[in-house]
């Protein structure tokens, strides 16, 4: 055990500026200086896996593998933080407004994107709520795309195991209906069942890439609780991207504490949090 504790190595302001701007560089995260000790802790946990022991000889070998070494560089600083149902109103908005919308214009065609969907508890849920309203009547060309730049949240949620305390607030005819309770050594897990994982294709996708492979355009875009950690170009470049790939009065829900205030030109508020897409003039 102790050949594994690597003694707490200090990071200088000098190094946590240049590890700042590399992430913000490629992620569009932003840290603030008070975040030095969390970000040192994060730092340390992958100097732990490469057994390095110092913050300058972890920068050195960043530097050496780049490539390969800034996906894990992102995977170590993202903050992951999600939940079945998180911020409810939002899916009982999409299920009372938003779906039955969608089914008197007699939609055919539906696209969701989850834009920061971390461990896939966002976009199962997305599916849940559609699978709910529509029954049977769901339209055949349904898909939801969820998309994340952490490649470890990534693989949580394309197995779509979680423990039974993180369904716990999902009511159990829900329950039942979409997750295979684990036995045996699985005891205390939970299962996705295939009728939820076949409505959603999961990718790697950097929010702030110069360009994005899928056409679109999407009739929902969820970007919840992702911008917090950008700067205001970030967040202005990401929207206006939004704009383009969403349809002529798409939604976009965002989380509860993040507003579009900055955008009206683009979106207008329409709900607690949830934006739709302003008409295009032409
Ligand atoms: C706090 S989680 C939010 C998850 C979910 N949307 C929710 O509200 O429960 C934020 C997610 O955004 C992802 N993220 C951060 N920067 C990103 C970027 N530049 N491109 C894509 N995803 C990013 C993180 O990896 C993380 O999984």
């Amino acid at each position: 055990m102790i050949a594994n504790v690597i003694t707490r190595a200090e990071l200088s302001d000098a190094d946590f500026d240049h590890f700042k701007a590399i992430i913000e560089r490629e992620s569009g995260i932003r840290f603030h200086s008070s975040k030095k000790i969390l970000v040192e802790a994060r730092l340390l946990r992958r100097m732990r896996e490469l057994k390095i022991r110092a913050y300058p000889a972890y920068l050195k070998y960043l530097r050496d593998n780049y490539k390969d070494e800034i996906v894990n560089l992102i995977n170590c600083v993202t903050t992951n933080k999600t939940e079945f149902f998180r911020e409810s109103f939002h899916f009982q908005v999409l299920r009372d407004t938003v779906l039955p919308e969608f089914e008197r214009r007699k939609k055919r065609r539906l696209r969701i994107w989850s834009a920061g969907c971390s461990t896939g508890e966002e976009p199962y849920t997305i599916a849940i709520t559609l699978l709910e309203y529509y029954g049977d009547r769901c339209p055949g060309d349904t898909r939801i795309l969820a998309t994340d730049i952490d490649t470890s949240v990534l693989s949580c949620a394309c197995e779509g195991i979680y423990s039974a305390q993180s369904v716990k607030c999902i009511e159990e005819p829900l329950l039942r209906r979409y997750f295979l309770r684990g036995r045996g050594p699985d005891e205390g897990r939970v299962k996705v069942k295939d009728s939820l994982k076949k409505m959603i294709r999961f990718r790697r996708l950097n929010l702030l890439s110069d360009s994005f492979p899928m056409s679109g355009p999407f009739d929902i875009i969820f970007c919840r609780n992702v911008v917090i950690y950008f700067d205001r170009e970030s967040q202005v470049k990401l929207f206006t991207r939004f704009h383009h790939y969403l349809d002529n009065e798409g939604y976009l829900f965002m989380g509860h504490s993040e507003a579009l205030t900055y955008m009206s030109d683009l979106f207008s508020l329409w709900g607690r949090s949830v934006y739709r897409k302003n008409r295009q003039c032409t």
